[in-house]
């Protein structure tokens, strides 16, 4: 499977390159202006306007996606916090979607040679970048695309357009520990000193970690999802991993794009269950050996396979830490009918 062979993603629109390079300068200054903290990242967090906070770069991309990108309602967008599953969930999505053109089970799968975030790019990570207005107009339908971003900030052509949206969250105690390994990663690969978990909790408790605080994007989704199902599918990690087979069924009707009576008895849905696994992922030669060029640098495919369970946070997190977390769960989500 060559890669060209797979959505591919225009580099730029290159008429507009002085328009788009004043266009970043703006947005840049803007979020220049704003508060500043330390924060679980290896990076200083601004916040934004609409209270959530990020690193400038992914705050501007975001920005830019807001004013130029063009939703169609055909599209499909991969919403999530960082460490929540995103990998997992691009996958499925990815391998679902395209399942006529990419057959999982013949061995030429492009995932053997792409990374999931080079199937489905994120908007504010990837192709919203570097001075970068990117012409998507061409891609064929339906197109995939990610973000990090909260609900509130979305591009606005997505709710005009009435798009799909997939969102997935996970317990916050199992996103931070994964989130305080990831920037440890990087921060350990720039020379700082890593990060104990109790303080990547105080920053994560305060809302100072990427596309924070948790409990205001996931509960920014929730009630898109209360108000729109047809719209809005809302998955959670722990349940995905209990019977990811549902799930798969679940978002291929979401999609619409349902398995058939054919194709269930082919096995189809079991396979791209065992393609997407993590056990899976973690040994092809893309994870292994590739890498995602994101803004905020270029990572190892590897990085985003840790361990993948559920409730890996008993193994970090101090007890008194948890139950800070989960006291703060209950408090914001009591009202909203949400269990994660
Ligand atoms: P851990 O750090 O707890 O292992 P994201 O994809 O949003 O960056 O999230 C990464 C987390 O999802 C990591 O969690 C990673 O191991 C886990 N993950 C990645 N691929 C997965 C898969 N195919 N199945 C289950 N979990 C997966």
């Amino acid at each position: 499977m060559s890669p060209s062979s797979v959505q591919t993603y225009p580099q730029e629109q290159q008429e507009d390159a002085e328009t788009n390079e004043e266009l970043y300068q703006r947005l840049t200054d803007l979020v220049s202006s704003w508060p500043l903290s330390p924060a679980l990242s290896g990076f200083k967090l601004y916040r934004h306007d609409n209270g959530w906070h990020t690193n400038l770069a992914p705050m501007v991309g975001a920005m830019v996606a807001d004013a130029c990108f063009a939703a169609r309602p055909s599209d499909i967008i991969v919403a999530t916090l960082l460490k929540s599953g995103t990998t997992w969930i691009k996958a499925l999505l990815y391998s679902t979607v395209r399942r006529r053109e990419h057959p999982v089970d013949d061995g030429h799968h492009p995932f053997n040679s792409l990374g999931p975030h080079e199937c489905i790019k994120f908007l504010e990570y990837q192709l919203y970048t570097r001075n970068r207005v990117p012409d998507l107009a061409r891609l064929p339908d339906p197109r995939l695309f990610a973000t990090h971003v909260p609900f509130v900030s979305l591009p606005r052509s997505v709710a005009a357009s009435g798009c799909k949206i997939v969102y997935v969250c996970r317990d916050p105690k199992d996103t931070l520990v994964s989130q305080w390994n990831f920037s440890n990663r990087f921060r350990m690969r720039d020379g700082l000193e890593p990060l104990s978990v109790e303080a990547a909790a105080d920053f994560f408790c305060d809302g100072l970690s990427p596309s924070g605080p948790y409990w205001d994007h996931v509960l920014g989704y929730w009630h898109a999802h209360l108000a729109h199902p047809d719209r809005v599918l809302f998955f959670r990690y722990r349940e995905m991993s209990e019977d990811p087979a549902a799930h798969v069924r679940r978002l291929a009707e979401f999609v619409g794009r349902p398995f058939d009576a054919e194709e269930e008895e082919a096995g189809a849905v079991d396979a791209i269950v065992r393609l997407c696994s993590f056990e899976q992922m973690a040994g092809l030669g893309a994870t292994k050996n590739g890498k995602t060029e994101l803004v905020v640098g270029t990572i190892e495919n590897n990085w985003f396979f840790r361990r993948g369970l559920v409730g890996d946070w008993e193994n970090h997190l101090p007890p008194g830490t948890a139950r800070k977390i989960d006291a703060i769960t209950d408090a914001r989500f009591r009202d909203s009918g949400l269990r994660v």
